[in-house]
């Protein structure tokens, strides 16, 4: 999707649709009020008959006189007073279906006053373009279905100017971050395969002369020890493949924040079988590592001034004759061994290899990201991901930066109390904890593995993927990553 800033006398905006704010008790917003003059008062009269008193809904309009614009939209933003970044994404969400459904495919928004900065102006531009993916791949769109918008333009006033075309950069490149970790998601297994999510990662490098990838094969896992990764593709005709993506955009000597992410392209549970009921869904178990490329390209289109390694472990969790079988022990590349209870606990071994590869490169801070557990969802539901660290000031850092992104985390302990439910008669430590807290001793597993940096774990089973009829994949964690990820790199986010 196209997005631009626009200045210059609303009234002579030439567009298909004009969006414009209108406050409880039918308060223009100042943008609304400059053209409800140029009008002559057509907005107000409008607005008069009672339709939309502003709190809630929107209106469309028609050929006002004086309007270069073919249609406004005034959409309701709530009392002024507590009109906020979140009622107006909202607002305009309801506001760009209604356009796509009458197949409207550009618009000028103007942003209410005190909205009209940097956060405001990217919230709004990233839930356009986010309105604006659609899966085709595999199913093909109907004559009539919606339109997607095609151009925002999004007017500002001069003194914001700057600020707002940051926002928009910005916006454009969590965009199309979240719309790669999208697509990959959505992709059925069968097309996503482990070889897939590397053959992308090589496209990627190609696209991008700023990125390196180097993707490690099962014969060199082998000879390093990946003892616990390999174990869970052995039940998997599909190869196993370890994606390691370099971005340097910071100092050559500065360390480089990593990022790993689960790949598990389809997870069946391997010989602790899954339930059938709702099994396609583990389609979306490589979610984690659909975030790390979403990542990666997002601060690579904003140019960050960071250095950054992204990692993704891929490999299929099926039943067969090779198989993990419970009571298997492996023994994992920092050497501890691993009784597996349950094969359906997979992430967790694909993920303390991957993690423990990582020391290599001496990062200065470690996330990982992960559907790992069932568990979390039963916690904390759908709405936040889990948050898992021992350093309190990462912690903050992170829910700092998924409340900035409209992209929630809630931290959840990771106690040494715990960990004794790990305890094995038959090797260092076991892949599950029992019934009590399954998100927090799954936190706990790949705690033994991270010891060297410091680290956080994002568990997203219950983010990652919408269930149900709007069945499909959010791109979750992106904007939270990105928005650490700017943080980090110090770059300009005020106006
Ligand atoms: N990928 C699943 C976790 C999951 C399940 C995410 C449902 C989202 C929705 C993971 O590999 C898994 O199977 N975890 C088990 C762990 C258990 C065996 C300790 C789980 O959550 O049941
Ligand atoms: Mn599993
Ligand atoms: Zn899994």
């Amino acid at each position: 999707m196209e997005l631009k800033i626009v200045g210059g006398d609303l009234a002579n905006a030439k567009t298909p649709c004009l969006i414009l704010g209108v406050f409880d008790k039918r308060k223009l917003s100042r943008p609304a009020e400059a053209v409800d003059k140029a009008s002559d008062g057509a907005v107000s009269a409008l607005l008069k008959k009672g339709d939309l008193d502003g709190g809630k809904g929107w209106l469309l309009a028609y050929d006002l006189p004086g309007l270069a614009a073919e249609r406004v939209l005034l959409i309701g933003l709530g009392k002024r007073k507590e009109s906020d970044r979140g009622k107006l994404t909202k607002a305009l969400g309801v506001a760009l279906s209604r356009l796509a459904e009458i197949r409207v495919d550009k618009a000028l928004l103007a942003p209410p006053e005190r909205l009209d900065n940097y956060v405001s102006v990217r919230a709004a531009a990233l839930k356009a373009a986010q309105a604006a993916y659609r899966y085709e791949e595999t199913k093909k769109p109907k004559d009539d279905a919606s339109l997607p918008l095609a151009a925002l333009d999004i007017w500002v006033d001069k003194r914001v100017r700057a600020a707002a075309a940051r926002a928009l950069a910005h916006a454009g490149a969590i965009a199309e971050g979240v719309a790669l970790a999208r697509e990959l998601g959505n992709l059925p297994g069968n097309r996503c395969t482990p070889s897939y999510l590397a053959e992308r990662s090589v496209t990627l490098a190609d696209e991008h002369p700023g990125l390196t990838t180097e993707v490690l094969e099962e014969d060199a896992m082998q000879a390093l020890g990946m003892g616990a990764l390999l174990s869970v593709s052995r039940g998997s005709r599909q190869p196993a493949k370890l994606i390691v993506m370099t971005y340097r955009g910071g100092d050559e000597n500065a360390k480089p924040v990593a990022l790993v992410g689960k790949g598990l392209t389809f997870d069946a549970g391997g010989i602790s079988i899954k339930p059938a009921t709702d099994m396609d869904e583990m389609k979306y178990d490589m979610a984690g590592g659909a975030s790390v490329f979403g990542a990666m390209v997002a601060a690579m289109r904003m140019g960050l001034p960071i250095n950054l390694i992204g990692v993704v472990p891929a490999s299929e969790n099926l039943p067969d004759g090779n198989a993990n079988k419970p009571g298997d022990v492996v023994t994992s590349l920092s050497g501890q061994t691993i009784e597996i209870l349950n094969t359906d606990a997979e992430g967790r071994l694909i993920l303390c290899d991957a993690l423990t590869y990582l020391e290599r490169f001496e990062p200065a801070v470690v996330l990982d990201m992960a559907t790992l557990t069932g568990a979390c969802i039963v916690a904390l539901g759908r709405h936040p991901s889990g948050l898992f660290t021992r350093d309190d000031k990462l912690a903050a850092e992170i829910t700092y930066a998924g409340e900035a992104a409209d992209d929630r985390v809630w931290r959840l302990p990771l106690w040494d109390d715990y960990q004794q439910q790990l305890d094995s008669n038959f090797a260092d430590i076991a892949n599950i904890g029992g019934r009590d807290a399954g998100a927090v001793t799954a936190a706990c597993f790949l705690a033994r593995f991270t010891k060297a940096y410091r680290w956080a774990h994002l568990d997203i089973a219950g983010t990652a993927w919408v269930t149900g009829k709007e069945k499909g994949a959010t791109g979750r964690p992106v904007p939270l990553l990105s928005e650490f990820l700017i943080r980090r790199s110090g770059v300009e986010t005020e106006s």
